[in-house]
């Protein structure tokens, strides 16, 4: 508040809201830069990305990343496929950790929580449809066997990593007997259609 006797502020503004006054201050040297070099910036940015038409603006610089991260994904599963007939399970923990959890989340819908089979082959036992090697296994988990119900997990967005794990952690299923397993497929019952066929 201004009365008579205090002398006013040279700098002090004129008008005043709720008692707040307002000092007209020069603005800091370092902040005026800041704002010059941001407009030179501005208008750099401007005529190199949008006038020029140089560099890559969002989406091309978005395209051109994806195209590199695919070479790689492609050059990994590559040497995964290379190598995929020698692969050996794991026995480190964490990774049979991180298969039995992918086991529960995607296969035991079809193979069951324990591996004895539903829709799915028992994973327990002895006998295998596609051969016993771990390899054998690896081979079906990645390209799957669609026409008879079993998906292809690397079209499902598994990694060889996770392939590897979660064949891991089936191969330490075998030989548990698990109660009331899924009947061999050789030794399956024929079925009326098959019988009146
Ligand atoms: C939608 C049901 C379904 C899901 C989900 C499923 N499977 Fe299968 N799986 C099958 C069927 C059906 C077969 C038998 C294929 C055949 O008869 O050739 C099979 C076969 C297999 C075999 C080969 C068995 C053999 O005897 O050679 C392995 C190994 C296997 N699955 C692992 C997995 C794993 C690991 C997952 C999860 C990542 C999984 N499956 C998810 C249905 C499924």
């Amino acid at each position: 508040m201004n009365d008579s006797k205090t002398p006013r502020d040279p700098l002090l503004l004129d008008h005043e809201a709720d008692g707040i006054q307002e000092l007209d201050n020069n603005l800091p040297r370092w902040w005026v830069w800041l704002f010059y070099l941001c407009t030179i910036f501005a208008a750099v940015y401007l005529v190199y990305y949008h006038v020029l038409g140089k560099g890559d603006l969002q989406v091309a610089a978005y395209q051109a990343e994806m195209v590199q991260g695919n070479a790689i994904k492609q050059a990994a599963i590559g040497r995964f496929e290379a190598t995929i007939g020698s692969v050996t399970p794991s026995k480190e923990a964490a990774i049979n950790d991180r298969g039995r959890e992918l086991f529960l989340t995607y296969c035991s819908p079809c193979h069951r929580n324990d591996g004895g089979g539903l829709v799915g082959p028992n994973l327990c036992d002895d006998y295998w449809i596609h051969g016993s090697q771990f390899a054998d296994n690896v081979k079906v988990i990645w390209n799957g066997v669609p026409e008879k119900g079993m998906l292809s997990w690397r079209e499902q967005g598994f990694k060889p990593d996770d392939i590897l794990a979660v064949a891991s952690y089936i191969y330490t299923l075998r030989g548990s007997n698990p109660p009331n397993p899924k009947i061999r497929e050789d030794q399956a019952p024929a079925t009326p259609t098959e019988v009146y066929e």
